[in-house]
């Protein structure tokens, strides 16, 4: 089986890529072979500072590697170092209808966001990701929920490419946890936590313990004192639960439980605490390990080796297919 997934390299990773996605992907690497990408390709589609970019990079290598990415079990490695996925896209490119690019809820809502700079590469973002996920002849992609409408357009793009040219690609599955797979934003509890909304939004999987409190505290949460698990009608405490139920390993229904008497202060006092020895690994891994560039990069650059074997491989064959050999 094989596995690949892929995380922007746009600063701050929060708890919500790490719930969403990340989480899963150590389990993983023992059960399949892993593909794991900093996908910069897909970064530079919004408005970006070039100069943090190689920094950005780092900083996500480090969080895979913090978060149990072992080097010698999966590959970790730049999308763009590895030219074969802009020449997949481009092949995908040609069999994948604007119409379908359009209806990306991704697309919608970034297009709004960044009204002045709608670019192509926003609109063809989808085809970059499903040449990641085809380059592989992956068979499973863990990530978010926001993710899943671009795995099904992936899958369709396969299905589409198969039945013109050929059985040519392994058709891939998204897989998506059951809890978590969309936390939302602290400050504002109907919106996903995503790193456009603004720190306030999220924690980062590198703050230190006084923001982490701070930002727990100041917490969005909903009229009424009860702590109980009901998105529609208690949005923030719900997404709080899921959060501490997340790195507790407690059911929510245990949690309700333990705080029936409890008021919201108490609850975010302990999920404070909870979050800030949860994350104690990443802020002790993430200062070793950024001592260590030439041993990061060196674990980039055999990943990159790695990944570009199995890259052009799949690519000639690909293009075989199409009569471009
Ligand atoms: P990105 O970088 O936005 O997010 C990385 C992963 O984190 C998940 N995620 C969340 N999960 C739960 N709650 C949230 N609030 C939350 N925010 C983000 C995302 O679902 C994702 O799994 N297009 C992808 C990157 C990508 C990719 C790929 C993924 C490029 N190529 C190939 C898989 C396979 C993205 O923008 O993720």
């Amino acid at each position: 089986m094989r596995v690949f997934s892929g995380i922007q390299p746009t600063g701050n990773l929060h708890i919500g890529n790490y719930l969403g996605a990340i989480r899963q992907w150590p389990e993983l690497q023992e059960k399949a072979e892993c593909i794991f990408s900093i996908v910069d390709l897909h970064a530079i589609t919004v408005p970006y500072q070039p100069k943090k970019l190689q920094e950005n990079v780092l900083d996500a290598a480090i969080c895979y590697l913090a978060a149990g990415i072992n080097p010698e079990k999966s590959i970790l490695f730049v999308q763009s170092e590895v030219k074969e996925h802009t020449e997949l896209a481009w092949l995908l490119n040609t069999i994948t209808p604007i119409g379908e690019l359009q209806r990306m809820t991704q697309y919608k809502d970034k297009s709004k966001q960044f009204k002045k700079s709608v670019n192509a590469g926003l609109l063809n973002y989808p085809i970059l990701m499903a040449a990641d996920i085809l380059l592989y002849q992956t068979d499973v992609v863990p990530v978010g929920k926001d993710q899943k409408q671009h795995v099904e357009l992936t899958r369709e793009i396969a299905k589409k490419f198969n039945s013109k040219f050929g059985k040519t690609f392994k058709i891939p599955k998204a897989q998506i946890p059951a809890i978590g797979s969309k936390i939302m934003a602290l400050n504002s509890p109907k919106n996903k936590m995503s790193k456009s909304l603004g720190p306030d939004c999220y924690i980062s999987l590198f703050d230190e313990p006084s923001i982490i409190r701070k930002k727990t505290m100041s917490a969005v949460t909903d009229t009424g004192r009860k702590i109980i698990y009901n998105p529609k009608k208690k949005p923030g405490i719900s997404n709080l639960l899921t959060i501490y139920s997340l790195f507790s390993n407690k059911s929510i229904k245990q949690l309700e439980k333990d705080f029936r008497n409890k008021g919201y202060s108490d609850f975010k006092k302990s999920l404070a605490n909870l979050l800030v020895n949860s994350l104690s690994s990443f802020r002790e891994k993430r200062k070793k390990l950024i001592k260590r560039e030439v041993y990061v990069k060196e674990i980039l650059k055999q990943g990159r080796k790695k990944a570009q074997n199995i890259a052009q491989l799949n690519i000639s064959e690909i293009k075989k297919k199409m009569g471009l050999i």
